[in-house]
């Protein structure tokens, strides 16, 4: 049987593969280890593309052995830059992205997302997104900075028009307030 709400990334990978399919383009906000860009290539297929951004070289350098060794590299575009300039490498409609925030898991604890920045990234793929197209995030608390990254992030997204996007917030109630938790977006069709 399947295990369900193990953590908040199986949830956003578990919503990502009933949403993805071949042919689809989408974008990773936050490569960091690979493992959400080798989810989003594998999904879209061959014939898909997927943008993967980050501001870690090391963090790029552990995504392309990842998709390497799964024999993935080749619909993946790395981009070594931060994801608040993504208009500049994406013109183009895209089905999906995917925001893992906070700091790289195994890396340094002190690189993490950042509220304007994670915005404005959030904001150019809001419009690069066709309808119906779909933006997860995972979202962590507990590190410094953290939960002023949420505080700015939730503003903009419970503002968002209810005509216009769903947005949802799927949070453990039995775990510890600050654990992580995931949010979604669907822009309407
Ligand atoms: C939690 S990790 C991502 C985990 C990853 N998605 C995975 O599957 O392993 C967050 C990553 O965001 C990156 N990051 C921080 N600020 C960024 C920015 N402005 N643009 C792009 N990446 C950024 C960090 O370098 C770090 O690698």
């Amino acid at each position: 049987m399947t295990s369900l709400f193990t953590s908040p990334v199986a949830v956003s990978h578990w919503w990502l593969k009933e949403f993805l399919a071949p042919g689809m383009v989408a974008v990773d906000a936050t490569a960091g280890n690979g493992y959400d860009t080798a989810l989003l290539a594998e999904r879209v297929g061959p014939s898909g593309r997927v943008f993967a951004f980050d501001i870690q070289q090391e963090a790029l350098e552990e995504t392309k052995k990842r998709l390497v060794k799964l024999g993935l590299a080749d619909r993946v575009r790395l981009i070594a830059a931060g994801h608040e300039r993504l208009l500049e490498y994406i013109q183009s409609p895209i089905n999906a992205m995917v925001f893992n925030l906070g700091y790289r898991p195994r890396g340094d604890k002190t690189i993490i997302t950042r509220p304007e920045t994670t915005i404005e990234a959030l904001k150019a793929g809001m419009t690069l997104l066709v309808p119906n197209g779909l933006i997860v995030m995972t979202v962590y608390v507990g590190h410094p900075g953290g939960a002023e990254e949420w505080t700015s992030l939730e503003r903009f997204i419970a503002g968002l028009p209810t005509e216009e996007w769903r947005v949802v917030k799927l949070r453990f109630i039995n775990r510890p307030e600050h654990a992580p938790f995931n949010i979604g977006l669907q822009k309407i069709g």
